[in-house]
């Protein structure tokens, strides 16, 4: 666990915090046409309907067979949904719609080169691919049901049509952004043990052609190390007909996707009737080891959760156009860009590269194009697109009915610059707070029947009930503004089923803090344990003070200040590395890496290259730290414990506080003057 306890955390975020702001009304037109405007749902989905409250999210899925228990608890806090129950995620974001929406656009791809014609994927052309695509991985790889497959692949349409594919199987699929390494890539491959790797030869990205498929060969290469042989790579074209990366493909082992497909034509797989609590995916995220984490999510339960919040809390209605800039890589993306948006047969906007390249009003031409109506975003590229083009969306004829900010809290200036010039004061906006293991939302303002509060995420969403506990497990009373660890009381549908391979690490992360009786079989007796500081307001709206692990939120994606750590150890003449979140005027937070030297070596700019060029290597330059700072020594307690709190405050130029408990409390000046 991090150094920090919840109250340092609390009060350094709240110091640097923002006071309480005023309400915004919704625009009456937003709430005219809005899918839920009805009170009653918090009635409906009150601590004591849970668990039958999500059964009527559940009733917006295809199930071939009903459930026979919503919640099965003989085995917690495994809990299991909708057991009985039979499924299949790719008929219902697929095969479902055909009857009504066949013609409709399914995924609108806008490229990068903006030169490049915009596709636009019909539900009857998502049908057709995403067999095609399920009868090579079946019929030409020998996929089965319950086998995993690594995707890492850049944001096309050949992504949900992928993920789809092995829904339709039942195959497990892994899908790592596409942002991290060659080795990041092994180490999921190796954990989720995949035979095989579907890539891409190249994507566009800031104006150039990145290689991709550089990566999977050292993929495989480094998963064979560790004793996991890829047996097959298959590689999508960007550009169908053309191979475009200069890394050649490797016979017998590497295969052009476009070509192989060629066999598979027309062909047609019926989707298996999975168990709803049959595994749909994995998603890997940091913690607080230096091990990325497989979150297990389930079929039935994840769908019926990602399309009941897709409904009520995005309102998304089967007209809509809806934009989600995040990266399918994220959990965010499989969500809220494949997931729920397809389940409920709208239009859903896949774009490649940077919202600020070429220019700050690339989002804004691409939302006047497509006439995109809902739109979704994270604080960073909101703060970037701000900075970049201040003036810019008001040059562009886009109108929202509604927008979304998630991963980051949002200052209260920037919601506000959101609100009125990319919203022209025309959209509702909701914050929503969750994480990778949650599935979907857990805090956000119900957008027809909350006022919104720039800089706060809001109440619990319909069916989830958090509740704040102190550092000694004793509850804070509700409404106090008191900050503490955030817990959720209830078992909801969307969440993760386990940690892949790791059930103990399940239970000890997330439940055993504040679980009450480890015999019971109550529910109500595991609260979930988010990992995040929170306070509730007087109002009952959730702030998210920030993670009270050693996990650093970077631009709104999840970083662990181990992984960081351990790649700048793989550099011989390092002896200790510690990262702490410095705050960043554009990305939130970044990580800034100190690193201590083994005795008798001189810093150089060499080592210091070799240090981020590991951590590059490693994770990805997602995780590039701000800065490597090579120091004579850490501030350490005298039990020899790094403080990671005090180069936290020498990172932020604050105060380090109270700095007696340190053995060598010279160092801080001494490392403060190194900086500057
Ligand atoms: C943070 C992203 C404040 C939080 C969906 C959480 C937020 C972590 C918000 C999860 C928000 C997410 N306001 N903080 N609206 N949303 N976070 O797993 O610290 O990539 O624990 O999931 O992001 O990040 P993850």
């Amino acid at each position: 666990m991090s150094d920090r306890t919840t109250a340092e955390v609390s009060e350094a975020e709240i110091a640097v915090h923002w006071q309480e702001e005023n309400y915004v009304n919704q625009p009456e037109r937003f709430v005219a046409q809005a899918n839920l405007k009805d009170k009653t749902v918090f009635d409906r989905f009150s601590l004591d309907n849970v668990p039958d409250c999500f059964k009527e999210y559940a009733d917006l899925l295809h199930w071939y067979r009903p459930w026979d228990i919503t919640l099965d608890t003989s085995n917690p806090p495994f809990w299991r949904w909708f057991v009985g129950g039979r499924i299949n995620a790719s008929y219902n974001c697929v095969d479902r719609h055909l009857a009504k929406y066949k013609n409709k656009t399914a995924i609108h791809f806008v490229p990068e080169p903006e030169h490049e014609a915009i596709q636009h994927v019909t539900y009857q052309e998502l049908y057709v691919r995403v067999n095609e695509v399920a009868a090579l991985l079946r019929d030409g790889c020998g996929l089965k049901t319950g086998d995993r497959v690594t995707l890492h692949m850049p944001m096309v349409p050949e992504l949900p049509i992928t993920m789809l594919a092995c829904a339709r199987l039942g195959v497990i699929h892994s899908q790592v952004f596409s942002g991290f390494s060659g080795k990041a890539t092994a180490d999921r491959i190796v954990d989720s043990e995949s035979r095989l790797l579907i890539t891409m030869d190249a994507y566009c990205r800031g104006g150039q052609l990145l290689d991709h498929k550089e990566k999977a060969d050292v993929a495989v290469s480094e998963a064979l190390k560790e004793g996991v042989k890829v047996e097959k790579v298959l590689v999508w074209q960007r550009y169908p007909g053309r191979y475009s990366s200069k890394t050649p493909l490797v016979g017998g082992r590497d295969f052009v996707m476009n070509e192989m497909l060629s066999a598979y034509r027309r062909l047609r797989v019926d989707p298996v009737e999975m168990r709803a609590e049959d595994p749909l995916f994995l998603m890997y995220t940091s913690g607080t080891t230096g091990r990325p984490k497989g979150c297990q999510h389930s079929t039935g339960g994840y769908l019926s959760y990602v399309a009941g919040t897709s409904k009520y809390i995005q309102d998304i209605h089967p007209e809509d156009v809806y934009w989600c800039m995040a990266d399918i890589g994220w959990i965010t993306g499989h969500s809220y860009i494949v997931y729920g948006p397809l389940a409920l047969a709208a239009s859903s906007v896949v774009y490649e590269g940077l919202p600020t390249y070429p220019d700050a009003g690339r989002p804004w031409r691409i939302a006047e194009e497509l006439d995109v109506n809902i739109f979704h975003t994270s604080p960073t590229a909101i703060r970037a697109l701000r900075r970049a083009g201040p003036d810019e969306p008001l040059k562009y004829n886009h109108h929202f009915k509604h927008m979304t900010t998630v991963g980051e809290p949002i200052e209260p200036a920037v919601w506000k610059w959101y609100h009125e010039v990319v919203g022209k004061g025309e959209a509702v906006i909701v914050d929503t707070w969750w994480q990778t293991e949650n599935g979907g939302f857990l805090c956000s303002t119900v957008p027809a029947l909350h006022l919104m509060k720039p800089g706060s995420a809001g109440p619990g969403v319909p069916g989830i009930h958090p509740i704040i506990y102190d550092e000694a497990g004793a509850e804070i009373p509700p409404r106090s503004g008191r900050a503490g660890n955030i817990c959720i009381q209830n078992p909801w549908p969307g969440s993760f089923q386990t940690i892949w391979k790791d059930p103990d690490r399940f239970v000890q992360q997330y439940y055993a803090r504040y679980c009450k009786d480890r015999t019971s079989r109550d529910w109500r007796d595991w609260p979930y344990m988010a990992g995040d500081g929170a306070l509730q307001a007087a109002d009952g709206y959730y702030r998210i003070l920030g993670r009270i692990d050693d996990v650093i939120n970077v631009a709104g994606h999840r970083l662990g200040t181990k992984e960081i750590e351990s790649a700048s150890l793989l550099v011989e003449e390092i002896a200790e590395a510690a990262v702490v979140p410095a705050r960043d005027e554009i990305k939130g937070k970044v990580p800034d890496l100190y690193v201590s030297l083994k005795p008798g070596l001189a810093p150089s700019e060499d080592i210091r290259k070799r240090v981020e060029d590991s951590v590059i290597r490693e994770i990805g330059a997602i995780a590039r730290p701000r800065r490597v700072v090579i120091v004579p020594d850490m501030p350490k307690t005298r039990s020899g414990k790094i403080m990671r709190r005090v180069l936290g405050a020498i990172s932020n130029n604050e105060d380090a506080g109270d700095i007696s408990t340190l053995a060598n409390p010279e160092i801080v000046d001494e490392i403060r003057k190194m900086k500057s």
